[in-house]
């Protein structure tokens, strides 16, 4: 897909469609809108007047121009109430329209930018709020279709009249390709089935960021996890055929202040049966997507190398299948994790949190004093905030809001729960430091809870995206399948943390 940004008049483009926009209420189209409009003698206004077009949000009106302008069509995107209307919305139409016209066969598209008029949002964040919205709106996971239809868009044209904002459009749409292709690289890998992408099948995408970004990788083996004292992750692994994988990346974007630091750190299990506690068939069937956490934090790192902010970032994904065998860890079992504490193993189930126990007390053990991890850790998290809000959980309420703050931001939705200490005795243990599960109650907590043990102090918030990480629709800039939630979330907070 070719984004151009040109100035220049919308209804000159010689284009398949142009798409244009209009906010509920108006009656007499402004900007580029009232311009077609004025063009095509009132074929906009005529169907406001009708009241067919009402400019209400998702509300999408195709009319063919027949020769009156130079493009085949104009699609007039609705999106509801200026005062309301956010980059989330710009987001959205991007995205709707875009799909809309890739499905009915138009090879190229220009496009005003939305927002950037009536309803005053930045021009920059507009343009890039549309760049994204086209390139993950567009996203499809079609690769094992013989007969994939792909699509024919190909090339979309963002029009301003106004020269003088060409800087500032040009930027965003570059920042919103970057982003957007980070979201659906993390689609792409949560949505691969996962006999193709195990553990080692991981690290080559981490790999392949490496050499396209120059980002510093290392990929150790078991041997090393042994050498390091990873008990807990060594536990879950030792049930599974497939080498497990500890990836760490590193992008140094402050090399003079070693100590501005943040570690991304993501639930790498590429395949969660439950190990001997068993799931179900119907829990099991999504479990491939049990490595979102870590596809998340290698694709946020495939965006922050090319946005190259002022921070050091260091990425770590504890990769692992957690399977059942002969070899597999047995409920009752106890490992000692890095950091020396020892866990009883109440249920093999609650395998991500023991593989984050030991990425965590590695990355303090290499001085990160920042820590964010991302996980589909509990699926109590689902019943807690469905699948429009992931779970945010933290030792540093500061922190813990600025995280929440930056998913606000880029309207990808975390919602703070309480993380009090009078939870702990939930997952006490009548032989070890402490039990890897907690009970039924408060299931999200206690599994944050539990991985909070292993992080030393530091600044630190855990993201639950066991709601969030699959959608069962497409809605907007959302994909049926992987979401890709929460890279926006994380580069966002990385550049915010960066200035
Ligand atoms: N990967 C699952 C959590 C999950 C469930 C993610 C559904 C996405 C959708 C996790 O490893 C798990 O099995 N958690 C257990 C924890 C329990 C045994 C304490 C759960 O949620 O049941
Ligand atoms: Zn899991
Ligand atoms: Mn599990």
């Amino acid at each position: 897909m070719e984004i151009k940004v040109v100035a220049g008049d919308i209804a000159q483009q010689d284009v398949g469609a142009i798409v244009v926009n209009l906010f509920e209420g108006v009656t007499t189209p402004g900007g580029a809108t009232g311009a077609v409009d004025k063009a095509m003698n009132g074929a906009i206004s005529a169907l406001i007047a009708d009241g067919e077009i009402r400019g209400k949000r998702g509300e999408l009106t195709l009319i063919h121009t027949l020769g009156s302008i130079a493009p085949k069509r104009v699609l007039v995107a609705g999106l509801g109430a200026a005062e309301s209307f956010t980059l989330d919305g710009v987001r959205s139409a991007a995205a709707e329209t875009a799909r809309q016209l890739n499905g009915i066969g138009v090879e190229s598209a220009a496009t005003i930018v939305h927002g950037a008029g009536i309803a005053g949002l930045d021009d920059r964040a507009s343009a890039q709020a549309l760049a994204e919205g086209i390139v993950m709106g567009l996203y499809s996971f079609d690769k094992y279709k013989s007969n994939s239809s792909g699509g024919s868009l190909s090339e979309i044209t963002v029009v301003e009249f106004d020269e003088g904002k060409l800087d500032a459009l040009q930027q965003g749409v570059g920042e919103g390709r970057i982003v957007g292709e980070a979201v659906n690289f993390c689609r792409d890998m949560a949505n691969e089935p996962a006999n193709n992408m195990t553990p080692s099948m991981m690290a080559e995408r981490a790999l392949e960021v490496a050499q396209a970004h120059s980002v510093d990788l290392e990929v150790k083996e078991r041997a090393w996890m042994a050498e390091m004292g990873m008990g807990a992750l060594l536990g879950v692994a030792q049930g599974s055929e497939e080498p497990p994988k500890f990836i760490i990346m590193n992008y140094e974007g402050d090399p003079d202040d070693a100590a501005n630091n943040i570690g991304l750190l993501g639930k790498g299990i590429t395949f969660d049966s439950g190990g001997l506690d068993i799931k179900n068939a119907a829990g099991m069937l999504t479990m491939k997507g049990d490595m979102a956490g870590g596809a998340s934090v290698i694709a946020a790192m495939q965006a922050i190398a090319q946005l190259k902010p002022t921070i050091n970032v260091t990425v770590i994904v504890p990769a692992t299948e957690n399977m059942p065998s002969g070899t597999a860890q047995r409920p009752g079992d106890v490992v000692r994790a890095m950091n020396g504490k020892t866990i009883e193993i109440d249920n093999t189930d609650a395998e991500g949190r023991l593989v984050l126990a030991d990425a965590m007390s590695y990355a303090r053990s290499i001085g990160l004093n920042r820590l964010v991890d991302v996980a589909t850790l509990t699926g109590a998290m689902s019943i807690a905030l469905g699948d429009q809000c992931m779970g945010a959980f933290g030792n540093d309420d500061n922190f813990t809001q600025q995280v929440v703050n930056s998913a606000n931001t880029v309207g990808e939705r975390a919602w703070p729960l309480p993380m009090f200490d009078e939870y702990k005795s939930q997952y006490s243990s009548d032989i070890a430091d402490i039990k890897n599960t907690g009970g039924r109650g408060a299931g999200s907590i206690t599994g944050a809870l539990i991985i909070g043990e292993f992080n030393d102090g530091a600044p630190w918030v855990h993201l639950d995206i066991a709601g969030t990480a699959r959608a069962r629709g497409s809605k907007g800039a959302t994909v049926k399948g992987a979401t890709g939630v929460p890279v926006r979330t994380l580069v966002q907070l990385v550049c915010d943390l960066a200035d």
